[in-house]
This record gives C-alpha cells, sequence and structure tokens, in this order.
C-alpha cells in the first residue's frame, strides 16, 4: 500500500521529494511556514527554477496526491513517514545551524504526545546536519513525547540543483542510516521504484549516513578546488589549464567530472558543509586539514579573478561592468553564496558600475543588491556602452554568443571570462583580449602576460 508521507520545509529538496513520492503513488502532505510560498504552490505555481519539476508536479497536484499546507499537526498525524528538508544555515562559527531541525523536532513530540493514538512514524532527515544529529532529534521528540511510537532515520539527499528531478528518480545510491528493522523496510519500499535498474541502496549507521553526506561534498569541492589550484599554477607558468585537465581526466581513477577551473564553488551546499564539517570535526578534537585548504582555496579564487580585472584596467571608479550571469552555477536561480557576488561587491567596492544579467537568477541579485546594481533585458542590452563583458555563470546561452554584435555593444572589446567558455583562440582572431582562468590571456594580435 503506498504511504502518505509528509515532507517539512517545501525548498529545493522538500519540493523534489514531495513531487517524486507522489509521482511513485504516495499521498504527500508539503508543509511550510512560508504562507507566500504554499499559497503559490496551491496555485500550481512554482517558486524555484528546477528543469523538468513543473510537469511532474501539474500532474501530481491534478491525481491530487499532493497538497501544500501549514498545517504541521494534520501532516504529522496523517502520515507514515515524515521527511524533514528543513534549512541548516551556518551559524556565526560555521556550524550547523539546527535551530530548525530541533524546532520541528520539538513539535513533533509534542504533536505525538498529545495524541498518544497516532501510531508509528518514521522520522527522516533529509536534511545536511552534522554527525549525531540523529540522537539529537531523537532525544528532542522523546522528551517531549516519551511514550511515542517512532525512529529516527538519516537519509541524506545527494541531488543537484538543475539536475534535482533526474537525481532523484534515478539516483546513483541511496543512503539509510538507521538500525531499525522496521524504519529499514518502510525506507526500502519507498526507494525501491527509484532503484529498479539495480543502484544500490546502502543501509548503515545514523552516524555514517550523515558524515557520507559531508565525505561527499567535501570530495566534490575538493576536486574543484584542485583544478582551480593547479589552473592558478598554469597561469603562472605559462601552461594550459585545458590541456592539463583532459591529460588527467582521461585517467580512470581521476575522471572527468567536477575538474573545471572556475571562479570557484558556491550555492547553498558546498560551502556551508565544508565549513560544517571543519567546525564538527574541530568539536571533535579532530582537524581535516585536506578540507581546511579546499575552503582556503575556493575564498581565494574569485578575488584572484577580479584582481584581473583590476591589474587590466588600474582604476576602476566610473566604469561599467557588463557582468553575464549571477547564478552559482548553470541551470539554477540558486544564488546563494555565488561566487558573482564576490566579485560583483569588489567592482562596486572599486567604484564601478555594474549591470547584470542572467536568464533565471536576476530576481536573488535583485534581493541582495536593490538597485545598486542595474539589470539588462537580454545578453546584449547588458554589454551596450560597458567597459568590458564579466561572465560569472556558464550559462549555455553565453557560449555562443555573436562577436561581432558583442564588439558593436562594448566600449572595450575585453571579455574577462570566469567560467572559460570559449577557445582562447577563436576569441582572440574576433579581435578581443581574453582572460580566462588557468590559460594564456590573448588579443587579437598578441598574447598579454
Ligand atoms: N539545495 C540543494 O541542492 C540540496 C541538496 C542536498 C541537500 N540539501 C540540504 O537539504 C536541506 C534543505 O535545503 P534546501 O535547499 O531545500 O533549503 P530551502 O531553504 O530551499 O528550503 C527550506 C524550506 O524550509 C522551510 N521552513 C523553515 N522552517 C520551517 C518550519 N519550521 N516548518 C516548515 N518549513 C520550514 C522554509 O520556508 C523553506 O521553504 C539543507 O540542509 C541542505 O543543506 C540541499
Amino acid at each position: 500500500m503506498p504511504y502518505t508521507i509528509a515532507v517539512i520545509g517545501t525548498g529545493y529538496v522538500g519540493l523534489v521529494t514531495g513531487t517524486c513520492f507522489a509521482e511513485s503513488g504516495c499521498q504527500v502532505n508539503c508543509v511550510d511556514i512560508d504562507h507566500k510560498k504554499i499559497d503559490m504552490l496551491e496555485r500550481g505555481e512554482i517558486p524555484i527554477y528546477e528543469p523538468g519539476l513543473d510537469i511532474l508536479l501539474a500532474r501530481n497536484i491534478r491525481e491530487r496526491r499532493i497538497k501544500f499546507t501549514l498545517d504541521l499537526e494534520r501532516s504529522v498525524l496523517a502520515s507514515d513517514v515524515i521527511f524533514l528538508c528543513l534549512p541548516t544555515p551556518p551559524g556565526e562559527d560555521g556550524s550547523a545551524d539546527l535551530k530548525y531541525i530541533l524546532g520541528v523536532a520539538e513539535q513533533i513530540g509534542t504533536i505525538l504526545h498529545n495524541n498518544p493514538s497516532a501510531g508509528y512514524k518514521a522520522v527522516v532527515d533529509k536534511s545536511t546536519v552534522p554527525v549525531g544529529t540523529s540522537e539529537l532529534v531523537r532525544d528532542t521528540i522523546r522528551r517531549n513525547a516519551p511514550g511515542a511510537d517512532f525512529d529516527v532515520v538519516s537519509n541524506p539527499e545527494f541531488l543537484r540543483e538543475g539536475y534535482a528531478v533526474e537525481d532523484f528518480m534515478r539516483p546513483e545510491r541511496v543512503v539509510i542510516g538507521t538500525q531499525s528493522k522496521r524504519a529499514e523496510e518502510i525506507m526500502r519500499e519507498l526507494y525501491e521504484p527509484y532503484v529498479r535498474s539495480g543502484n544500490p541502496i546502502f543501509v548503515i549507521s545514523e552516524r555514517s549516513a550523515e558524515i557520507a553526506k559531508y565525505a561527499a561534498n567535501s570530495f566534490v569541492a575538493m576536486r574543484i578546488s584542485f583544478i582551480n589550484e593547479m589552473a592558478n599554477f598554469c597561469e603562472q607558468v605559462g601552461a594550459n589549464i585545458d590541456d592539463v585537465r583532459a591529460a588527467i581526466g582521461s585517467d580512470s581513477r581521476i575522471g572527468k567530472k567536477y575538474l573545471y577551473p572556475s571562479v570557484g564553488y558556491g550555492g547553498s551546499c558546498f560551502p556551508k558543509d565544508v565549513r560544517a564539517i571543519l567546525k564538527s570535526a574541530a568539536d571533535n578534537s579532530t582537524t581535516l586539514q585536506v578540507i581546511e585548504s579546499v575552503e582556503r582555496v575556493n575564498k581565494e579564487q574569485p578575488v584572484r579573478f577580479f584582481e584581473k580585472i583590476r591589474a587590466h584596467f588600474g582604476d576602476l571608479t566610473g566604469l561599467r561592468f557588463a557582468v553575464w550571469g549571477l547564478a552559482y552555477k548553470a541551470n539554477t536561480d540558486d544564488v546563494r553564496e555565488s561566487p558573482a557576488f564576490v566579485i560583483i561587491d569588489q567592482l562596486l567596492a572599486a567604484g564601478a558600475e555594474v549591470i547584470a544579467y542572467d536568464p533565471e537568477a536576476m530576481e536573488g541579485a535583485r534581493k541582495k543588491y536593490g538597485r545598486t546594481v542595474t539589470y539588462g533585458a537580454g545578453m546584449y542590452e547588458t554589454v551596450r556602452n560597458a567597459d568590458a563583458l564579466v561572465i560569472l555563470t556558464e550559462w549555455n546561452e553565453f557560449r555562443n554568443p555573436d562577436f561581432e554584435r558583442l564588439r558593436e555593444c562594448l566600449n572595450n572589446h575585453v571579455i574577462f571570462d570566469g567560467r572559460n567558455l570559449f577557445n582562447t583562440a577563436e576569441v582572440a582572431a574576433k579581435h578581443f583580449t581574453y582572460y580566462s582562468v588557468g590559460r594564456a590571456t590573448t588579443s587579437a594580435d598578441k598574447v598579454v602576460e
């Protein structure tokens, strides 16, 4: 029999989780405290940009398999499984702030206490949380509802924004942290439709599951910082990071993924998760030296890129920069900890003017910058009368621009590309001075050192 599920927190993870479980036949109640979000979702509007989610959500709303509500109590009581998809933002000291998770755990405890016949509940933590959080959630619920029948499960989510539906529907693996056979059985049943092609479900301890998520994110972040450090070295010694990347990426021990030089990683996960595992390790008397360096390199990367702009122009006061790309990566509207913002901050602080364009993320930037930054209606409108073009997100639509049109629009024929979207020789042939990451800077007729 299909399960009834409550998804608490209807953001990137919660909305995708709820929609995808509804698609496999579960009855899903998505709960949030954000009235506006719930109103939008009830009207069938999606508050985030996530490819493919709209069609899936519309179908499941139509089939009445998914509902949106502010009512936590009714949703908890109606459900067999309660997924916590709540924020775990960084606290002042870098640790994951557990106030949302433990606050909801407290509420669930009270609800179960006030409703002694509520029956068994599996409370599943999908948020990214430090090792030991499952115990904290269990203790919190137990303290409020000593007689309640429940298990707490750690089920970290590995989806990538921009590919979230695909990742959820066809996960490379599912990790379930539990010692409870009852909870394990429910979780296996829930995920069975998504692993039919044979991808594994790992049932491990809660603590191992919690660390697995941080280890995965830190490892990918490490690859990004590694290639960025190599790119910086290539710049210093006149080598080409594209060639180096191709040479090492073909080695099956290394592989090609997440080896793209850039202005650094950002988003709602890598930066905060790297900091959180460092803090969690420190709290447990451990130093994670590799991960410390990963963070240090990433912090410096956008600043290094900005320095190229400054070195080219000298004084930036009054200059106008057209920025293509605000999201921390392509295919998302997410601007949390976007490296683009680090660079824009520096441009503004240096007295420059910024006009920006992003296919999906301008709303997020408006929230941060208000009128300090202006926004273009499209790629070419943005570059008109700008002193240089600065590319900060690897959207596909930026990959093959009309260089002739760019030349007509820009005051100076200079491109700073923080995503290495173009071939250096081709851009030089179009009569641009072209700065990128880990490759020689080229101009129409000479290589600029
Ligand atoms: N975004 C990702 O790509 C991703 C991937 C894997 C894991 N994660 C992790 O999943 C968790 C959630 O991330 P997200 O990106 O979905 O966050 P989000 O900020 O997009 O969504 C969180 C939602 O929770 C709601 N909320 C806050 N307090 C609430 C409460 N008391 N009751 C009900 N709803 C409440 C917020 O209003 C918001 O809608 C985080 O721990 C994150 O690290 C995120």
